[in-house]
């Protein structure tokens, strides 16, 4: 099989409160944007690298030369993130095959290496419902109810046994993929791509991801990041 990888990078970055969309910022020396593009480019199993960006985009040509090789740019992001992933795959339509598997990673996380993604790969194999890198869950969990005042009082504890986190990337066949994101109900609900899948009973497969492929979220996160991109060995 082929493997493609399909990178949404036209968020806004909201919760970050930067100036201008996280993935631009520079953290371990390269736009966060760059590392996780670069693992993809060093992996000998991908094929190519498609980067959704939003259609007005100002930044992405200084992050991604025009001529670097074996990524091209899509001018074709969304109002969600799952918009951003459904629009990028259907500008590929005709350039991918059904049976392609397609990588789909979040341009906020940089600490992606070439091993996580190879671990992915060998973790899927041939399954038909694809997979994800996640990781367990180390927190106890508890769900809220109303409280007299504040954000609640904590009603129960949640079993963390058998609850994971997912990372990214997630990896589906092209077919699947597009049918999943294509049929799903609420654009905004969707946070990942396996629960499309999830949506049309497929059991995607869980490989264990790691602590450095945090997603970029919040300011603090920043300094976590780069102290994972320090050091190649955590
Ligand atoms: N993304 C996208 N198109 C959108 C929204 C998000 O391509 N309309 C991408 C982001 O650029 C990011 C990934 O999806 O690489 C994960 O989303 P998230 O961490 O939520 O990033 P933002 O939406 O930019 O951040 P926030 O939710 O805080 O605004
Ligand atoms: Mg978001």
């Amino acid at each position: 099989p082929r493997y493609f990888a399909l990178l949404p990078a036209a968020g806004v970055g909201a919760r970050m409160a930067a100036n201008g969309p996280k993935q631009y910022l520079t953290v371990g020396g390269k736009p966060m944007l760059r590392h996780a593009v670069d693992a993809f480019r060093a992996s000998t199993l991908v094929t190519h690298t498609y980067v959704v960006v939003s259609p007005d985009d100002g930044v992405i040509d200084s992050v991604l030369p025009p001529d670097l090789d074996g990524v091209t740019v899509l001018r074709v992001g969304g109002a969600t993130r799952m918009d951003s992933v459904l629009n990028g795959l259907r500008a590929l339509a005709g350039v991918l095959d059904e049976r392609d598997l397609v990588m789909v990673h979040d341009a906020a996380r940089p600490g992606l290496t070439p091993a996580l993604i190879a671990k992915l790969i060998d973790g899927v194999g041939d399954d038909p419902a694809g997979g994800l890198l996640a990781l367990p869950v180390v927190d106890t969990i508890k769900r809220s109810a109303p409280g007299a005042e504040g954000i609640g009082v904590s009603a129960a504890t949640v079993p963390r046994n058998g609850l994971w986190s997912a990372q990214t990337p997630q990896m589906f066949s092209y077919a699947l993929l597009l049918r999943a994101l294509g049929s799903a109900p609420d654009a905004n609900a969707i946070t990942d791509d396996a629960s499309a899948v999830e949506m049309l009973g497929y059991a995607p497969r869980l490989v264990e991801g790691h602590p450095r492929n945090l997603k970029v979220t919040l300011p603090a996160d920043i300094r976590i990041a780069e102290m994972y991109l320090a050091n190649k060995e955590d």
